[in-house]
């Protein structure tokens, strides 16, 4: 298992490019399931969620492309014969995102057989809602041996309105409505920019949506879909995450490839917590302030505080003057950063869905444990800013969704390297 050895006090200055939007590129990928001709998709992050949902699709009889060059990262995907609409527990507890194709599958092949998803470090996250829609759709629904089994010969346009908003739900029933016979409307729908960008793709397949984005979203169904080409938007949570080691590490960062539209949230509590920033239509410049303030954070839907920039900001607070109330309102156990941070000197509370971050405190390098893709992302954020060295174990969780990661950081400056595990050699082995 790979590791990475951070030494922190360096200010980081210069430029980083973003990349395409893991939780784009998911939902976009599925869609290629809802049509016989190939989808071309541009801006594909070199991710493992992404090479886990290339898995995903060949197991059902997909032809996936992948590549990665200097100018593109790209994906053709053609899904003509499809062969066995499935998606086993294997990959499903790899990733829960490989859920988003149970809407397609059942859409355009009439059944579909999905493992359920188990337990996940950061809340029970169920997919009840994803089966309700379908249900209203018209799908016969069956959950038997910790498989989802859905059956429609065509579904049916309907009213679903979401009980609770959810990223996935709304985007899984999307994909379905596409091909169902008539008209859907969609209420209580999620608002954020990678359920739109899914909007996009689908409708140059030839999909009839209008609303992606709102909270309401009209569908009106065809009987088929065509190939397409599209490019992922840019990983909002990505560029976050470099503008907070920009503020943190008293920098001056360029992040470019992105969209400041996206980012409205952070960018204004950053400016409470006395950061700088200007933008262009494309990039961010942040400067850092070494004198932080403390400002409170509610994690909301888009475009409230995302959630996946609750565990980086909590790296913020714990350099900031002042006391910062952190509520988490969307995962009921996202708090498992706070943990490995009260290591490194940090001093936080946790009451229930509250973190309270007294700061400022130094924090010292220490050995620490990435818990999930979020979490591994605030320890090197915190360890940015360590007196010492810092070693995160377990970084297989950040390479789910940060590309290259540690080349980015060290290209403006950052001591960050990654070291794999050295195992103990056996005794008489005489292996190196
Ligand atoms: C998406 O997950 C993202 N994943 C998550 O990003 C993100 O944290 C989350 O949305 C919230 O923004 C992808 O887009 C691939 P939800 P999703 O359904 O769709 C409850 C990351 O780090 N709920 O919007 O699974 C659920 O338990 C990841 O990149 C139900 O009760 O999240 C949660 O409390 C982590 N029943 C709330 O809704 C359901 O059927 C919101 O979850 C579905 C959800």
């Amino acid at each position: 298992m790979d590791k990475f050895v951070i030494r922190g006090g360096n200010p980081l200055l210069g430029t980083i490019r973003v990349s395409g939007a893991k939780n784009a590129a998911l939902p976009a990928m599925a869609a290629a399931l809802l049509t016989e001709e190939p989808v071309i998709l541009e801006n594909i992050p070199q991710v493992r969620d992404i090479e886990t949902t290339r898995k995903l699709l060949t197991a059902m009889g997909a032809e996936v492309e992948l590549g990665y060059g200097r100018a593109q990262h790209r994906t053709t995907i053609c899904c003509r014969n499809l062969n066995a609409p499935e998606a086993s527990y294997e990959l499903v507890k790899t990733m829960r995102a490989s859920t988003l194709v149970l809407g397609p599958l059942v859409a355009r092949c009439g059944r579909a057989r999905v493992s359920l998803p188990g337990g996940c470090a950061i809340g029970t996250r169920p997919i009840d809602l994803h089966i309700k829609g379908l249900e209203r759709l018209g799908a016969k629904i069956n959950q038997e041996h910790g498989y989802v089994e859905a059956v429609a010969e065509r579904l049916k346009g309907a009213e679903i309105t979401f009980d609770k908003i959810t990223v996935t739900g709304t985007e899984d029933l999307l994909m379905a409505a596409t091909l169902a016979e008539g008209e859907t409307v969609m209420q209580n729908c999620a608002r954020e920019p990678e359920v739109a960008d899914l909007a996009d793709l689908l409708n140059k397949m030839g999909a009839k949506i209008e609303g992606a984005g709102t909270t309401t979203i009209r569908v009106r169904g065809v009987a088929k879909l065509h190939g397409a080409k599209h490019r992922i938007i840019p990983d909002r949570i990505e560029a976050a995450t470099f503008i907070i080691a920009g503020a943190l590490t008293d920098g001056d960062l360029n992040i470019t490839g992105c969209d400041p539209a996206h980012l409205g949230s952070l960018l204004q509590k950053l400016q409470e917590a006395g950061v700088k920033t200007r933008h262009t239509p494309d990039s961010v410049r942040v400067e850092g302030n070494a004198n932080l303030k403390a400002a409170d954070v509610v994690t909301e839907e888009y475009p409230g505080f995302p959630t996946d920039l609750q565990a980086q900001y909590m790296a913020v607070a714990t350099q900031a003057e002042g006391t910062s109330i952190i509520t988490e309102n969307i995962f009921e156990n996202r708090f498992m950063h706070a943990q490995e941070m009260l290591r490194m000197g940090a001093n936080i509370k946790i009451e229930g869905r509250r973190a309270i971050v007294r700061g400022k405190t130094p924090l010292s390098g220490a050995a620490v444990l990435a818990s999930d893709l979020r979490a591994s992302a605030s320890l090197v954020l915190a360890a940015l800013v360590a007196d010492g060295e810092t070693i995160i174990d377990r970084v297989y969780h950040i390479d789910r969704g940060y590309e290259n990661i540690e080349e980015k950081l060290r290209g403006v400056g950052a001591q960050i390297r990654r070291i794999g595990e050295i195992l103990p050699k056996r005794r008489g082995s005489g292996a190196a």
